[in-house]
């Protein structure tokens, strides 16, 4: 399972927590949510309510469309080469924002722990 290949060092309960939720059906209906080739970058959304209201508000306007090269939201091509740099590389850089991207992608009120779910959604870990 691509869950296991994410390298990740060990960030909290919370990223656990979506890898070994990632098998669960989708509540949107989207019955095609585990096969990332077949899923919309712009229909994809996080199952736990929170998280989505918090994706929709700040990572949503880039990441759905892939503006300004964003790398698009489960798209395995996009993302490979960034989850190679490995999960705390990526969760400092959207802290600290990176290239057109600013800090915390916006999501002022995200805690380190939002923010890694919602990497690990973005990346294809969880729906
Ligand atoms: C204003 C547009 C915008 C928003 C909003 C935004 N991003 Fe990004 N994001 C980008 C762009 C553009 C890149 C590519 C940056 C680059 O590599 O030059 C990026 C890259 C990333 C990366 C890869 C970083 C790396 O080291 O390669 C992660 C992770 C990420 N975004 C997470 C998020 C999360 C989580 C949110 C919501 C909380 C979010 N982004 C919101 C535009 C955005």
């Amino acid at each position: 399972m691509w869950c296991f290949k994410f390298h990740l060092r060990p960030l909290g309960i919370g990223i656990l927590l979506s890898c070994l939720t990632a098998c669960g059906p989708s509540p949107d209906g989207t019955a095609t949510a585990h096969n990332d080739r077949a899923t919309s970058p712009r229909s994809r959304m996080p199952a736990d309510p929170g998280l989505k209201s918090l994706y929709i508000q700040s990572c949503y306007s880039c990441h759905s469309s892939g503006v300004a090269s964003a790398p698009r939201s489960g798209n395995t091509e996009d993302w490979a080469p960034r989850i190679n740099k490995g999960m705390d590389v990526l969760l400092r850089n959207t802290l600290n924002g990176i290239g057109s991207m600013p800090p915390k992608g916006m999501c002022h009120g995200c805690s380190d722990n939002d923010l890694a779910r919602l990497i690990l959604f973005l990346a294809g870990e969880s729906e």
